[in-house]
């Protein structure tokens, strides 16, 4: 396919204001916005946590220990429940909090190297929010201060020292951030021991079960699936209704998710938390950084049966093949009687017609530039640089498009890579997505699972495809990051700063 210049591109579309004005579009005004209630968090926090990253060793296969970098947890104030870890896992503890809650983390480094930790999703100051600019090297502390204002949903955390993130991540440094609130419970979803995160993770390891990071411009995929840190994932079932709440932890990978049955999948939740309602999927597309919340009820099979999530193939890069995630064993039960509310409660209204750019978006451009090196609008990452389109204003909405240019990617445009984009510091709504239909191999294979409903803080822009966005940049003002989540693009400088002022 020959390359097309970002003029032909948007004449190929057909591209205007005007076809994004659609009926369906329009209805994206139904959206609602997360509740916040912005207090300054001064004083005593409600919980109070030491989070240490350091070097070590954890049993993944038979015969030697794998050398990994993990985080640990310690509950200084608050109840105990604040944290739960995952026995045998390199991965971190799950912190389990409320909304309103004032947190204080005291993050030890005790790495060889520099590190910082970014609430991945979390609304939170910029001086909370991990930025690289406020890396800490190995043997300092960085005490985080915020109030958790999210809404309950998965949301997670980990490194982001400039440049490093990918291979810290690789060793085993992730964790999830769980966050409840009346609303939630007040639904009756399961919870306990039905309540599960599901950590997706690929990984490649050596003969003497050592992790390999040898990525390659495309990012770093392994051979190895990982659920919660552990290969050929188990799980034991009743015959009930459960919450998996799905994340794809990878680098790189992403998934197109199934039961191998063909078993549709509900949907009940995003990155931003529950949906307003439930949705019914027979795949589900999943890229890194990205959360997806289900209620399944294992009633519908056998006891004594097991069913498996597949990935199955797709033409995303390293998505050529399908393979097992995980499997779930249902236990000699009772069908319980499992039903699954039809309408989940709604939250503050953020309108298209509230933008203040709703029909001349702020565009970022996706693509490759000399010397191999991903960019946004050309540019790539420098540490506290902020360009003339990357400021924004304190209150506003405002719609932003990231435009994959694929393989109309100029020198390197053969590099037809998926970008899941993640902005920090909000969630946003999905309002549409154009393709150019000439090579939009990518597009057709994951379409079918993409939820676009509800609340995001990362997105898949296709090659060949736009995607517009409705965000409102409120309570703080500061410096804040948007990048691709695959984290060798990241790492490799697809990562801009924008500000709040
Ligand atoms: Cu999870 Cu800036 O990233
Ligand atoms: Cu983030
Ligand atoms: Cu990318």
């Amino acid at each position: 396919m020959k390359p097309i210049n970002r003029r032909e591109f948007l004449r190929t579309l057909g591209y205007g204001a005007a076809s994004f004005a659609g009926a369906h579009l329009l209805s994206a005004c139904n959206t609602f916005l997360p509740q916040t209630s912005p207090r300054p968090f001064e004083g005593e926090p409600d919980v109070e946590i030491r989070l240490t990253a350091k070097p070590g060793q954890v049993p993944i296969f038979p015969g030697a220990p794998t050398n990994v970098w993990r985080y640990e947890a310690v509950v200084q104030m608050g109840p105990a429940e604040s944290i739960q870890t995952i026995p045998g896992s390199y991965l971190g503890p799950i912190f389990n909090l409320k909304t309103g809650t004032n947190l204080r983390v005291h993050f030890a480094n005790e790495l060889p190297e520099e590190s910082v930790v970014h609430w991945h999703g979390l609304h939170v100051p910029d001086h909370a929010d991990g930025h690289p600019r406020l890396a800490i090297p190995g043997s300092e502390t960085y005490t985080y201060n915020f109030t958790v204002m999210d809404r309950a949903g998965t949301y997670w955390y980990h490194p982001h020292p400039h440049g490093i993130t990918g291979p810290q991540v690789h060793r085993g440094l992730a964790g999830l951030f769980l966050i409840h609130d009346d609303q939630e419970r007040a639904l009756g979803l399961p919870d306990g021991d039905r309540d599960l995160p599901m950590v997706i993770q690929d990984r490649v390891f050596d003969a003497e079960n050592q992790l390999v990071y040898d990525p390659s411009v495309m990012g770093m995929y392994g051979d190895r699936i990982l659920v919660n840190g552990t290969p050929d994932y188990e799980l034991d079932v009743d015959r009930g209704a459960y919450r998996l709440r799905l994340l794809n932890g990878s680098n790189a990978r992403i998934y197109k998710l199934a039961w191998e049955d063909g078993t549709p999948l509900q949907v009940i939740g995003t990155e931003g938390g529950l949906l307003e309602a439930p949705i019914e999927k027979k795949v589900i597309t999943l890229a890194p950084a990205q959360r997806l919340e289900l209620w399944v009820d294992f009633g519908r099979w056998n006891a004594g049966e097991t069913v498996s999530m597949v990935n199955l193939p797709s033409s995303a890069v390293g998505g050529d093949e399908g393979f097992p995630i995980f499997t779930a064993k249902v236990r000699e039960s009772e069908r319980e009687d499992a039903r699954l509310l039809e309408v989940f409660p709604r939250h503050d209204a953020l309108e298209l017609g509230d933008a203040v750019n709703a029909n001349e978006p702020r565009v970022f451009v996706l693509g490759m530039g000399m010397g191999m090196r991903w960019m946004i609008n050309g540019r790539t990452f420098e540490m506290t640089d902020v360009a003339r389109d990357e400021r924004v204003r304190l209150g506003d909405a405002e719609v932003w498009e990231f435009v994959n240019q694929g393989m109309g990617g100029g020198m390197m445009g053969g590099m037809n890579q998926a970008h899941p984009m993640h902005i920090h510091g909000l969630q946003f709504k999905v309002l549409g997505r154009q393709v150019d239909p000439r090579g939009a191999q990518v597009y057709d294979s994951l379409k079918d699972g993409f939820v676009d409903a509800g609340w995001h803080d990362t997105v898949l822009v296709t090659p060949g495809e736009r995607v517009r966005l409705l965000m409102r940049f409120t309570d703080f003002e500061g410096l804040y990051m948007y990048h691709c989540h695959n984290l060798e693009h990241e790492d490799m400088g697809m990562m801009r700063n924008y500000r709040v002022a």
